[in-house]
């Protein structure tokens, strides 16, 4: 399916979002209000120090955490009020998740951990496994769908993961720090997916790095600095600015 037809519409949106943790006295504001438009098709990195916020919007982008105040809106969608069930929904029709460490099940084979998600959706279990066939195959793991997690190399486990967030045909792929426990090389395969996917089938992509050479492949950097979008541009513009080589 080619998606780039619908690129330029808002694929996800904040509005004054802030989040709060803690009550009262206590109370401790991690976000300050952020405004941000992603588009589809977008292929976006996130940066900036650590404790800058990064992990908690992610969080507030893929629905698994709502705002305290202001809105999140993923395809038109307002998440602030969802009742916890819609809210669970939205997270798995629209988002697809990779993180630092990929949590596959480690009882299950290579496609089993991709077709699960399908299953959820009640995909029937034939299409499931095809389509999770068709997804190791992209991302060069064909032969090897049998194995389990351990006896794949970590480079390969991430792939399975990615293979894993794009099973439902997500409208955003969010990464938080994708390639943080990876080495420079698998790195550089799981970002040369990406810019295929968003490249091939307008995938959009939103991924959390701190690696400026990585974030340099891509359309666009946000940076976050205590809480606050503090820059928002073309990379090598972003990081010129921040004095970093891409
Ligand atoms: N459960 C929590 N309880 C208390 N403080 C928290 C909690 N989660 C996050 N924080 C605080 O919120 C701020 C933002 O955290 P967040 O994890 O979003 O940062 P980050 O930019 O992802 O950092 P890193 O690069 O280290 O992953 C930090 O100051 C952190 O200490
Ligand atoms: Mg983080």
């Amino acid at each position: 399916m080619n998606r780039a037809v619908a690129t330029h519409a808002p694929a996800m949106e904040t509005v004054a979002l802030r989040r709060t943790l803690g009550e009262g006295e206590n109370a401790l504001e991690i976000l300050h209000g952020l405004d941000l438009v992603i588009r589809r098709g977008e292929f976006c990195a996130i940066m900036g120090p650590s404790g800058s916020g990064k992990s908690t919007l992610m969080y507030l982008l893929g629905a698994l955490d709502r705002p305290s105040a202001g809105a999140v809106k993923i395809d038109g969608i307002e998440t602030t009020r969802l009742p916890e069930a819609a809210l669970a929904d939205v997270r798995n029709r629209k988002i697809g998740f990779v993180f630092q460490f990929h949590y596959l099940m480690p009882e299950f084979s290579a496609l089993e951990n991709v077709t699960l998600p399908m299953a959820k959706q009640g995909v029937p279990a034939r299409e499931a496994a095809a389509r999770a066939t068709e997804l190791l195959g992209l991302l060069g793991l064909a032969g090897k769908e049998r194995r389990l997690p351990a006896r794949l190399s970590g480079g390969e486990q991430q792939r399975v993961a990615i293979a894993r967030s794009l099973a439902n045909q997500p409208l955003v792929v969010l990464g938080d720090e994708p390639t943080g426990n990876l080495d420079t090389r698998n790195g550089d395969l799981v970002f040369e997916l990406f810019e295929r996917l968003v490249r091939e089938q307008g995938q959009t992509i939103v991924v959390v790095t701190h690696d400026p050479r990585l974030a340099a492949r891509t359309q666009r950097i946000i940076r976050l600095m205590d809480g606050r979008i503090v820059d928002d541009g073309k990379p090598a513009e972003v990081l010129a600015r921040a004095g970093e080589r891409g």
